[in-house]
């Protein structure tokens, strides 16, 4: 197989791969590895009593929320006739199908069958590890043996008091790792010139581990003036000549997470930005972005954070809404042109994208056609299998 400069080689990779045509060279074509802790949803979107449909890579997922117990995840899909769950009824710690009633616990145990004895309840639906944290309710979508095992993601400076935090993120129509580029390279300030005026970015190191990479970079003002979003992020004003590359800003990829935090003259990062990408549909061409982006209060003045707050918020979602169109434009084009012909030649850039190759998955089409081929776990296997014979002859 032929390959451009930039194309990730599965083989010098690491990439996890199946043999055969399948092999994919195209990172836009990898899946993100469903074995770790992913929100999928913000708390406040998931209402007591009233079940919420979520996506994972395409697989169908209820959260609910009890009235007096905590929050679980089933598998949106009766195990009856498949319709989504997220329809249904809150029912104690249960969730009851909104057709025939078939009700399911926190594990996804079928508990009733209204028109059925006790005695031969079917197979239930499977259940996902569940918890909510920071405002965010992370669901595991992988393997459910790992769920314990696999750390939970450290929330950036959530829940720290030194700190105000902002909850953003939406839809993006484009594979994931477009947005891992796009916040590891700083060398993009060009897009953002309506908003910071000509900053030139340093990059000034990183480092790698198997599962991470982190890239540090300060900045130069070269044109234009600190606009005020800036000013209130970093606390300080900065102009040009002595002010530039004083300021130090680390991005770390933590798979699958992502980590950005700026030093000024502190210990304590001023920023301290804490990014996910989740992707939603089954090829992953598109995902939900969760970020919660920590700023550090001053330290007499608290106040004056929140007194600039509707600047930084109005500063920052100006910089994500130019983000969001131009990975969406880099979605498109890859859809047009086929394939990932990308001519990467920053080596940080270089050295993320062979991270994201090497943790990642294959992408697969198909659920059915990956039963076939034994790429899903059993759980998924038996909620759909030999579930319904006997009920179908009973309630026949
Ligand atoms: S489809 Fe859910 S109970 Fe029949
Ligand atoms: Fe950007």
């Amino acid at each position: 197989m032929d390959t451009l400069p930039g194309d990730i080689v599965p083989e010098s990779a690491g990439l996890c791969v199946e043999p055969g045509p399948q092999i994919a060279s195209d990172l836009r074509r990898v899946g993100s590895n469903p074995n770790h802790w992913y929100p999928l949803a913000w708390s406040r979107e998931l209402k007591t009593g009233k079940p919420l449909g979520v996506r994972f890579a395409g697989d169908p997922i209820v959260l609910v929320r009890p009235q007096h117990e905590a929050v679980f995840a089933l598998e949106d899909r009766c195990a009856h006739r498949q319709v989504p769950l997220h329809d249904g009824v809150v029912d104690g710690c249960a969730l009851r199908c909104g057709y025939h009633g078939w009700t399911y616990d926190q594990s996804g145990k079928c508990i009733d069958v209204p028109y059925l004895g006790k005695d031969k309840l079917p197979n239930g639906v499977r259940a996902y590890a569940c918890r909510e944290a920071a405002g965010l309710v992370f669901v595991f979508p992988g393997d459910p043996a790992l769920a314990d095992t696999v750390p939970f993601p450290q929330l950036g400076a959530t829940g720290d008091p030194r700190y105000r935090t902002r909850r953003f993120g939406q839809e993006v129509a484009c594979h994931y790792t477009f947005m891992h580029e796009n916040l590891t390279d700083m060398n993009h300030q060009f897009l953002h010139r309506k908003q910071m005026g000509q900053v030139r970015p340093r990059f000034r190191g990183m480092r790698t581990g198997h599962d991470w990479m982190e890239v540090d970079y300060t900045f130069g003002r070269t044109g234009g003036k600190q606009p005020l979003g800036e000013a209130a992020i970093l606390g300080k004003r900065r102009g040009q000549g002595r002010e530039n590359h004083k300021d130090l800003m680390t991005i770390r990829t933590e798979y699958p997470y992502q980590n950005l935090r700026i030093w000024t003259d502190g210990e304590l990062p001023v920023m301290n930005l804490w990014i996910v990408y989740v992707p939603l549909d089954r090829e992953q061409r598109s995902n939900r972005t969760f970020g919660l982006l920590s700023i550090q209060r001053p330290e007499k003045l608290g106040f004056l954070l929140d007194a600039a707050w509707p600047v930084l918020v109005w500063f920052t979602e100006r910089i994500f809404t130019e983000d969001r169109a131009i990975v969406e434009q880099e979605q498109r084009a890859h859809d047009d042109q086929g394939a990932d012909w990308n001519q990467e030649v920053f080596p940080a850039i270089r050295e993320l994208r062979a991270l994201l190759g090497r943790r990642g998955l294959p992408i697969v089409a198909r659920p059915d056609a990956a039963r076939e081929r034994g790429l899903l776990a059993d759980a998924r296997g038996c909620t759909l299998a030999g579930t319904c014979q006997s009920v179908t002859q009973d309630a026949a």
